[in-house]
């Protein structure tokens, strides 16, 4: 049975051990593993542990700000880079979801390159999880976090990277979260991909096409955080649908919605959303954002589909 606190014990003396004198930079997206790593380099080294968070444009609305003051109350040395128009900048012009990939986490990499020279850090801690190696060895998704697997040297980015987490689950993750005392908008937060909305907006990813998906993907979130799920999301289609806007042919975007139920992301059901939910998503999104005109929702289960469309 897995037992959190000695893994918290083991895993503090770990990176206190790995790290020594020098500093680290942890990178944080708020999401639970990223955040457990945080506060677990910050008990093993203190404010030579530097939190960073990059806004790469591609989080959901109030998320920087949100995540950012959490760690500055708890008086952990936080940085927030602005660093959104070098990731459209990487991002134009590429459809095909594996491309984007490479091209966020190049961006990513020479980002947090970037920020742990400038903070004279010699480690990056990072929140990798089994199932993010798993995915990737089985050829399914090479998450953005994974270099090693994938033939990539962190070396050629500047950077030594430390896991804490690389052995555990998603569901042992929330138990080490629950234990070290973290509220629960970050011990039960719902997964959130690394290439964040990116992986959700289908197609050429421009700070346009982002804010529609951003704005839906806000619409979702609100009107079922009572069902119970793993995920909750919205996806914006590539292909445009025939609409009716003041009387008049409009050719407007698709929205997908997808809730699913899954316990360690490896599987996954969609969930039985009931139908007065779905149509008040529906009326919402066709309403607040009306560049929309058609909502439909994912029935599919993981396998044959993945959680995310891309
Ligand atoms: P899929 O879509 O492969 O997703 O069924 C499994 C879990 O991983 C998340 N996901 C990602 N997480 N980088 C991440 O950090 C990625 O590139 C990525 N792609 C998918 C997804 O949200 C789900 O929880």
């Amino acid at each position: 049975m897995f037992e959190p606190e000695k893994f918290i014990e083991r895993q503090v003396d770990e990176v206190k051990e790995t790290i020594g004198d020098e500093k680290a930079v942890i990178a944080t997206s708020g999401g639970v593993d990223s955040t457990v790593c945080a506060v677990l380099t910050y008990r093993a080294i203190g404010d030579r542990a530097v939190i960073v968070f990059i806004d790469d444009g591609l989080m959901r609305e109030g998320e920087a700000e949100q995540v950012t003051n959490f760690f500055k109350a708890l008086n952990m040395n936080t940085r927030l880079v602005d660093a959104a128009t070098e990731f459209f900048d990487a991002l134009k012009g590429i459809t095909e979801p594996e491309e984007k990939r490479k091209a966020f986490r190049n961006t990513f990499y020479s980002v947090l390159g970037r920020v742990v020279r400038e903070e004279n850090a010699k480690y990056l801690v990072q929140g990798t999880i089994a199932a993010d190696i798993l995915e990737t060895v089985k050829g399914i998704k090479t998450q953005h976090n994974i270099l090693e697997q994938i033939g990539i040297d962190p070396e050629s980015y500047g950077l030594t990277i430390v896991e804490p987490l690389r052995e555990i689950y998603k569901h042992e993750v929330r138990e080490v979260a629950r234990s070290v005392d973290l509220p629960a908008e970050f011990s039960e937060r719902p997964p959130f991909p690394g290439p964040g909305l990116a992986t959700r907006t289908l197609g050429e990813v421009t700070p346009e096409r982002v804010e529609i998906e951003r704005r839906a993907t806000t619409i979702v979130e609100e009107e079922t955080s009572d069902i119970e799920s793993f995920q909750s999301m919205a996806v914006l289609m590539n292909d445009k649908a025939t609409g009716i806007r003041e009387g008049k042919r409009a050719y407007g975007y698709i929205i997908v919605v997808r809730l699913v139920k899954s316990k360690d992301a490896i599987t996954a059901e969609a969930v039985n959303v009931p139908w007065e939910v779905l149509k008040r998503i529906d009326k919402r999104i066709t309403t607040e954002i009306p560049e929309v005109v058609h909502v439909l929702y994912s029935l599919t289960d993981k396998p044959p589909a993945t959680i995310e469309f891309q």
